[in-house]
């Protein structure tokens, strides 16, 4: 059986004001389940309940359990990791790796987003590919739309088995280089790996060797987090190994960093409005996401193409096409906090 590690610590700046520091975008209910859930769901196509490990922090531990609990699943408390701060993906990855190598030994580790959208087949896919994982460290790619500077870029060269070998990984580069990237052929990484311990922690010793001192030396997790840095698995090792292979999936995937994704992948009206949980009234005012918990009426006149938001202590309204921009909007507030 492959084991799963989901990565839950993000807090979603983008989708402010619906994605708070206390109640991050991967536990929002946009549908009847939260992305959260659909990962745990997913997860069960390749691992049981008991091989799911959870790496979050102690203010969203209620959400985990709470939302695994409600999908009428009981996971074990030990496979609810609790990070005494968020150092970015490398050291909650390897966080993860450690305690299921301690638990299980050897073991092939899948690595999962909690904030994607993704087609339960694409499960298959990554079950297919285990025996690459024995000799590299596997991501899956997916075939790019756009020159997106979020995502990280994989240029597939050599075939092998299912897979391709990667001659070049680089992290999100500037438009510019995007673009020249997708004329080359490359593709966007996914944010989803599959890990065999000993290859991982092989790699890790070479390119990031203090973080896997720290958690060979120590077993108390807060002081190991103290001694270590921010860094995500990206920039840390897929950039610099050379022990990368690709799987392309062919599934749909999409990362909803910002509200123009919503709006882009969920169902809408027959004017094009995405509206969620509101009474409106819309008068010539097609191709907008309109968000309002409140027990009242919206009401939209020739408005096109917006973001309206509306929760109990805060109100966003933006162009779709500045989605991107709203973290700005969480920085600032940090800085008059
Ligand atoms: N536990 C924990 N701790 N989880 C974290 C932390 C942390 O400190 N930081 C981020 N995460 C979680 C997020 O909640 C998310 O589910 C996942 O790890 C990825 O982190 P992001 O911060 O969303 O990464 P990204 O979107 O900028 O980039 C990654 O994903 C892209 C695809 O969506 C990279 O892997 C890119 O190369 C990739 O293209
Ligand atoms: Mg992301």
């Amino acid at each position: 059986f492959i084991k799963s590690i989901i990565l839950a610590g993000g807090s979603g700046t983008r989708l402010w004001p619906l994605s708070r520091e206390k109640y991050p975008k991967q536990f929002l209910k946009l549908n009847e389940t939260s992305l959260f859930q659909d990962t745990v769901i997913r997860c069960l196509e390749i691992s049981g309940i008991s091989e799911i490990f959870v790496v979050t922090n102690e203010s969203q531990k209620f959400f985990v359990s709470g939302q695994i609990e409600e999908l009428g699943y009981d996971i074990p408390k030990e496979n609810i990791l609790l990070e005494p701060v968020g150092k970015n993906t490398l050291p909650a990855i390897t966080y993860g790796m450690h305690e299921i190598k301690m638990l299980f030994g050897k073991a092939v580790v899948g690595i999962f987003s909690s904030d994607h959208i993704l087609d339960k087949n694409a499960m298959l896919t990554i079950k297919e590919s285990e025996s690459l994982a024995s000799e590299y460290l596997l991501t899956f790619g997916i075939e790019p739309t756009s020159p997106h500077t979020g995502y990280g870029y994989i240029k597939p060269s050599e075939q092998i088995g299912i897979g391709y070998k990667v001659s070049e990984f680089r992290e999100k580069p500037d438009a510019t280089t995007a673009r020249k990237y997708i004329e080359e052929g490359c593709l966007w990484n996914s944010g989803m790996f599959l890990f065999d311990t000993d290859v991982f922690f092989e790699e890790l010793e070479k390119y990031e060797p203090d973080i896997a001192a720290e958690f060979t030396n120590s077993e108390d997790i807060k002081e190991i987090y103290e001694k270590i840095y921010s860094i995500s698995i990206d920039y840390g090792i897929m950039e610099r190994s050379d022990r990368i292979a690709v799987v392309k999936l062919q599934e749909r995937w999409s990362d909803l960093g910002n509200f123009n994704s919503i709006y882009e992948e969920f169902e809408k009206d027959a004017n094009s409005n995405l509206v969620y949980n509101c009474d409106d009234v819309l008068i010539d005012s097609p191709g907008n996401l309109i968000y309002s918990k409140q027990d009242k009426v919206v009401s939209l006149i020739d408005v096109t193409n917006m973001i309206v938001v509306d929760t109990p202590d805060a109100l966003l309204i933006c162009p779709k096409t500045s989605s991107q921009k709203v973290k700005d909007v969480v920085s600032a507030l940090k800085d008059t906090n």
